[in-house]
């Protein structure tokens, strides 16, 4: 099974004519998350594979092309590196307050060939993962590779305290099945040629998009994706170390600045009651998880992006 395979596909889900939703069907069609390229290195749960044909019709949207893409909320980082590989903007700057992640993304874009060495000589066991994850790394680049191997061999890439190990996994490989040193040199050399564009941050994305609003200029986008815990949902919380957001606050953030955003949230009432109390305009797309489960998540933005073409 290719990587792609085991994430999130996104379809559009028709009104039926006597209950009319009031948030519209993307008109973006469904898309096969296996055929877009996967450029993180990272397997990272809430991962927005799927959203990228909708950032390419939002920056492409956009004249003229905007200078920097601003992901306070960073993870896997898949649409700032799709961004900056894509021409889609001049550059990225990515900001994300686990420790673990952003010692990843320095290991990455100021280490990336000596990276790329660690990766190859890497035997995934069991007893060598474990040894790893018990080893207090001495530097950024030890760490780094510590948060790339720990990603790839918990289920789901999940970080957080309590993941656990792949036990089966694809083919039966147990914690290696989703360790390919191959794939992984390719995307850390292929993230190496733009690193001069890509930028990191470890910091608090709500400070730092606090600070920077009132300064920035219509040459600057924001792409915000934060983890899903409003109305008490605990996907989040589960997903993430980090994950106590003030959701009206950021709402009332992006309602004031002056840089276009695209933001992203799972569906549920206090999200809907902000969406409507700021005059943004939202679309609804429906996940298929890995455990066929239909989520349906809300792409948000102050003007209108994604304009319905059909009812169904
Ligand atoms: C939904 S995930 C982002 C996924 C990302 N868009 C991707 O495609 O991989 C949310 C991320 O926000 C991070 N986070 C949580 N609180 C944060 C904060 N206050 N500042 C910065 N990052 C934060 C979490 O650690 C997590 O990586």
């Amino acid at each position: 099974m290719s990587e792609g395979a085991i994430l999130t596909e996104a379809v559009a889900v028709p009104d039926s004519a006597d209950n009319p939703d009031p948030i519209p069907v993307s008109p973006i069609p469904a898309v096969n998350v296996a055929s877009v390229p996967q450029r993180s290195p990272l397997r990272y749960p809430g991962g927005k594979t799927w959203l990228i044909p909708h950032i390419r019709h939002w920056l492409k949207g956009i004249e003229p092309r905007p200078k920097l893409l601003v992901e306070p909320f960073a993870g896997g980082g898949i649409v700032s590196l799709t961004a900056v590989m894509e021409g889609l903007v001049d550059r990225c700057l990515m900001v994300e307050l686990d420790r673990d992640v952003a010692a990843f993304w320095h290991a990455a874009l100021r280490h990336g060939p000596e990276l790329c060495d660690m990766v190859q000589d890497f035997e995934p066991t069991r007893e060598a993962v474990d040894a790893l994850s018990q080893h207090v790394p001495e530097t950024v680049l030890e760490h780094g590779f510590r948060t790339l191997v720990l990603n790839r061999t918990r289920r789901g890439g999940v970080l957080a305290p309590g993941a656990s190990l792949i036990r089966v996994g694809e083919g039966g490989k147990g914690v290696a099945s989703r360790w390919y040193p191959r794939t992984l040199v390719r995307r850390l050399s292929d993230m190496a040629v733009y690193a001069h564009r890509i930028g990191f941050c470890e910091a608090d994305g709500m400070v730092m998009l606090e600070g920077l609003l009132g300064q920035i200029d219509s040459g600057c986008v924001l792409f915000v994706d934060p983890p899903y815990t409003a109305g008490g949902k605990r996907a989040g919380r589960r997903l993430y170390a980090h994950n106590e957001i003030d959701h009206a606050r950021l709402f009332a953030l992006l309602a004031e600045t002056k840089a276009d955003f695209l933001m992203t949230y799972d569906r549920a009432p206090e999200i809907e009651i902000l969406v409507h109390k700021h005059r943004f305009h939202a679309v609804r797309v429906l996940m298929t998880n890995t455990h066929h489960a239909r989520i349906p998540e809300l792409v948000i933005s102050a003007r209108q992006v994604f304009h319905r073409v059909s009812s169904g």
